[in-house]
C-alpha cells in the first residue's frame, strides 16, 4: 500500500525500539540475581494520588462521561488558571486555556494552527524528537540548531537571529528540556522572544516539565513574559498522569477561536473522565503530595548526577528540572570496548541489565556521544544502578 510522503518521512521513535529490546531481555533475566532496571523511562514512577483516583471513579459512577466542550471543562480551565496565580504569581485567564489530550495534542493543535507548508521552525539540538515531527506533520520544517553545555543546551537570541531566514515562522523551545533537564535562563528567554516578535514570528514553549523545577532561578513560566507566548503543558509529568492523556495550552486570546475549531474537528474533546479527575489535582492534599514527590525527584537528582560524574559519565550541566541526566558516555563506552552511545546503551543492557536511552532520537549534533538516564525510579533502584555501573566500568 502506498504511504503518504508525510508518513514516509516520519522517523521511528528509537526510544521505543530500545525499550522493546529492554522488555525482551527483562523477561529473560527476570528470575536472575540482576533483574532489569529501567532508566530509560520518560514518565514518573508515581501514579495519580488518592483524591484524583477517587474523582475519576466518581465521574464514571455518576455517568459524567459525555463529551465536554472542545476547550475543556470550564471548572478545569479555572483551576489551571488559579494554579498559575498560586504557584507562579502570574495572571493567566481561563479563557486563554485550552484543555487537550496531553501536551502531544496541544503541540499538534499549535502546529496546525500556525504553520503553513514550507514554514521553518527553529529548535535546539538536542530536543524531544516528537516536537520536530509535530512540525513536519503540519508540513513545516524543523530546523535543529546545535547547542552547547555553556548554553544549557538551549537556543540563545543570538543563534535565533543568525538562523532566521525568509521561511522562518518561529521557535519551538522546551524548558526544562527533555533530554537534558536544563532550562532557558529567564533573561535569555526574554531576548529570544523579543527577537522572534520583532520578526513577526511565534514563540512556542513546551513547559511540560516546569512543575518539576528544582531551582528558583529557572522555575518561572514564560507566560510571565508576554501574552503572545504560547505555552504547552500537561498533567503527565508533575501531576503523574501520563496514561490519562490530559494536558493544556495557553494561547493569546485572538488564537482561541482557531484552536477551538481545530480541536472540535480533530479531537472533539480531551477525555471527560480525566478532566473530572484532574480537578482533584489542585486540592491542597493532592498538591502537598505532588510537592513531596517533587522533593523526592530532586533528592534522586542530587544523588545520581554526582555518582554518574564520578563514574566518568560526565553530565556537563546539572539539570534544574525534570528527571533526566544527559551524560557523555565516550569514556564509559571505551571501558566497555565499544564506541558511540547506541552501542554503549546495548552493551550496558547486556552486561549490567540497565536500560538507558541512546542520544540518537534527540538530534544529530552530539547525540552519538550522549545517553539519557531517567531518574524516574526509586532511590534503591538508582543505588543498585550505580553499583552495577561501577562494576562493569571497572
Ligand atoms: C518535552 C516533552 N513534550 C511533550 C511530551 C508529551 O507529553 P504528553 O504525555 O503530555 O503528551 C513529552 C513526553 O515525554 C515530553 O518529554
Amino acid at each position: 500500500m502506498k504511504l503518504s510522503t508525510r508518513a514516509e518521512r516520519i522517523e521511528p521513535f528509537y526510544v521505543m525500539e530500545v525499550a522493546k529490546a529492554a522488555q525482551a531481555l527483562a523477561r529473560e533475566v527476570a528470575g536472575s540475581r540482576e533483574p532489569m532496571i529501567f532508566l530509560n523511562i520518560g514518565e514518573p514512577d508515581f501514579t495519580a494520588p488518592p483524591l484524583v483516583q477517587e474523582a475519576a471513579a466518581k465521574a464514571v459512577r455518576d455517568g459524567a462521561t459525555q463529551y465536554t466542550q472542545a476547550l475543556g471543562l470550564d471548572a478545569l480551565r479555572e483551576r489551571i488558571s488559579a494554579w498559575y496565580a498560586q504557584r507562579f504569581g502570574v495572571d493567566v485567564p481561563a479563557r486563554r486555556i485550552v484543555v487537550t489530550a496531553g501536551a502531544s495534542a496541544a503541540l499538534q493543535l499549535a502546529c496546525l494552527a500556525l504553520i503553513d507548508a514550507g514554514d521553518e521552525i527553529l529548535m535546539p539540538d538536542p530536543s524531544y524528537p516528537c516536537n520536530r515531527h509535530f512540525v513536519s506533520a503540519a508540513e513545516g520544517r524543523a530546523v535543529l540548531i546545535p547547542t552547547t553545555a555553556e548554553e544549557r543546551y538551549q537556543l540563545s537570541a543570538a543563534k535565533v537571529e543568525a538562523a532566521w531566514g525568509p521561511r522562518t515562522r518561529g521557535v519551538l523551545l522546551a524548558s526544562p528540556s527533555n533530554p537534558t533537564g536544563t532550562s532557558i535562563a529567564p533573561d535569555e528567554l526574554r531576548r529570544i522572544h523579543a527577537a522572534v516578535q520583532s520578526r513577526g514570528g511565534i514563540t512556542l514553549i513546551d513547559e511540560i516539565y516546569l512543575g518539576l523545577s528544582y531551582d528558583d532561578a529557572f522555575g518561572q513560566t514564560a507566560l510571565a513574559i508576554d501574552e503572545n507566548v504560547i505555552s504547552i503543558n500537561s498533567f503527565s509529568k508533575y501531576f503523574n498522569m501520563t496514561g490519562w492523556r490530559l494536558g493544556w495550552m495557553v494561547v493569546p486570546e485572538v488564537l482561541v477561536p482557531a484552536v477551538e475549531r481545530l480541536a472540535q474537528n480533530l479531537f472533539i474533546c480531551a477525555s471527560t473522565v480525566s478532566q473530572f479527575a484532574a480537578l482533584a489535582c489542585f486540592e491542597l492534599e493532592s498538591i502537598a503530595e505532588y510537592e513531596r514527590r517533587r522533593a523526592e525527584f530532586k533528592a534522586r537528582r542530587d544523588y545520581f548526577i554526582p555518582a554518574l560524574n564520578q563514574l566518568g559519565l560526565n553530565v556537563p550541566v546539572v539539570p534544574d528540572g525534570a528527571f533526566y541526566a544527559w551524560a557523555d558516555c565516550t569514556r564509559a563506552a571505551e571501558a566497555l570496548g565499544v564506541s558511540g552511545s547506541w552501542d554503549f546503551a546495548y552493551e550496558l543492557m547486556r552486561r549490567a541489565h540497565l536500560a538507558i536511552t541512546p542520544g540518537r532520537d534527540f538530534g544529530t549534533a552530539e547525540t552519538a556521544r550522549y545517553v539519557r538516564f531517567s531518574t524516574a525510579n526509586s532511590m534503591a533502584q538508582l543505588q543498585e544502578s550505580v553499583a552495577r555501573l561501577a562494576r562493569v566500568l571497572g
